[in-house]
């Protein structure tokens, strides 16, 4: 037999005040800090935001009762004594939410156990869904089995309605034939100032110094941040799309690639002459330089590739500016003209924002 609750007043049954999910930030970097300070310029203006629990970055795990921002300021006032620690997530609970602002591989491999225990993950970390098939496929599938939001906005695009779309295309019966873009803000501010006369290898120093790269440019130059992006929005497509399955032309002579943190700058200006070929060659047809990630799904299977491409100047992927992402969708609604996507697509505040969009998106889903 089973006892009823009994009745209030108003006839509904006393029920405790659902316990407030909480937050908890890994990574106290560039994003991080851009994404504690958004949640506080939002939660002064009254936006009803989960308070934050803890915060961590490789140094250590911070608790968070008082102000974030000092938190912010002790995770990374901190010493490194190179122990690894283990991201305590015993103390979170269901319905909690963590935000993972970091480029750590041992952090994206623990995504699916966490959604498993119900806990919404929000993330600017790529190697959840944009690395290993297996993972990706073990986080939608925890996702299912513990009820629990995964966030990836912030991973392609830092927040464009891109993941969004493509996901909504497939849900309203649409299948996906290509997706094409230019996905690194990086590069596509590379290509938009490189004019073949001055050294790449300058620019690429400027774009280093404004932030736009990875602080190792050959993380972007290689192309593999790239081909990360495009096995997310391939697989939000529903193609179970393997890694080795993406062909990347790297922009990274070996010599290049090889060199030590200390030989980099030094070695930059490999790519001077390769790319200068490349420009003047795409000048003399009328084209424009892009680089660019593409996929192309049919009866075939997937045809996926990254590199530089030499496009008509015309071509949807050649408008936008400055660090502009700008991506077309083929579909079988889109077939003749492609649903184009364009805007700034890299930085700390646009991705910030993603974030705390998906914080807000987990919230609002109890
Ligand atoms: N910057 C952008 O414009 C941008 C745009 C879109 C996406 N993203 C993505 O956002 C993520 C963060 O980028 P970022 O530019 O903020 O990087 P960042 O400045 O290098 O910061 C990375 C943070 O992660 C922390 N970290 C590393 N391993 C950790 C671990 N095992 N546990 C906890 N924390 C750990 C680092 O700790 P320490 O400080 O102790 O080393 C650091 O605080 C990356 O995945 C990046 O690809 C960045």
């Amino acid at each position: 037999m089973t006892l009823a609750a009994p009745l209030n007043e108003i006839g509904t049954a006393p029920s405790r005040a659902p316990r407030q999910p909480r937050l908890a930030l890994l990574g106290t970097g560039t994003v991080g800090r851009a994404f504690v300070a958004r949640h506080q310029r939002l939660s002064q203006r009254g936006l009803a935001l989960p308070a934050f629990e803890l915060l961590a970055n490789s140094r250590g795990v911070f608790d968070c009762a008082g102000d974030p921002e000092q938190v912010l300021q002790l995770a990374n006032d901190a010493q490194r004594n190179g122990v690894a620690h283990e991201i305590d997530a015993a103390r979170l609970r269901r319905g909690d939410i963590l935000v993972d602002a970091t480029a750590s591989d041992a952090v994206a491999a623990r995504h699916a156990e966490w959604l498993s225990r119900g806990i919404r993950v929000v993330t600017a970390n790529k190697l959840g869904n944009g690395a290993d098939l297996l993972r990706a496929q073990a986080v939608a599938r925890a996702q299912r089995e513990g009820h629990a939001h995964y966030g990836d906005s912030a991973t392609v695009g830092a927040g464009l309605p891109l993941l969004r779309s493509i996901r909504e295309l497939v849900a309203g019966g649409d299948r996906i034939h290509a997706v094409e873009g230019v996905l690194s803000g990086s590069l596509a501010w590379l290509f938009d100032r490189y004019d073949g006369m001055r050294p790449f290898s300058g620019f690429v120093r400027e774009a280093r110094e404004a932030g736009y790269t990875e602080p190792d440019p050959r993380i972007d130059l290689s192309g593999e941040d790239v081909r990360r992006k495009l096995l997310i929005l391939a697989r939000a497509a529903g193609i179970a799309l393997e890694a080795h399955e993406v062909q990347v032309d790297s922009l990274v002579p070996a010599t290049l690639a090889d060199a030590g943190d200390d030989e980099l700058d030094a070695r930059l200006p490999l790519l001077d002459a390769p790319l200068r070929e490349h420009y003047q060659q795409a000048w003399r047809d009328g084209a424009k330089l892009r680089f660019v990630g593409r996929f192309e799904a049919g009866e075939a299977g997937c045809r996926a590739s990254v590199g530089l491409r030499a496009l008509p100047a015309d071509h949807p992927l050649c408008g936008g500016s400055g660090t502009d992402n700008r991506v077309a969708i083929r579909s079988d609604r889109y077939c003749e003209q492609p649903l184009v996507v364009q805007g700034p697509g890299a930085g700390a505040e646009v991705t910030a924002a993603a974030l705390l969009d998906d914080v807000l998106r987990a919230y609002a889903g109890g």
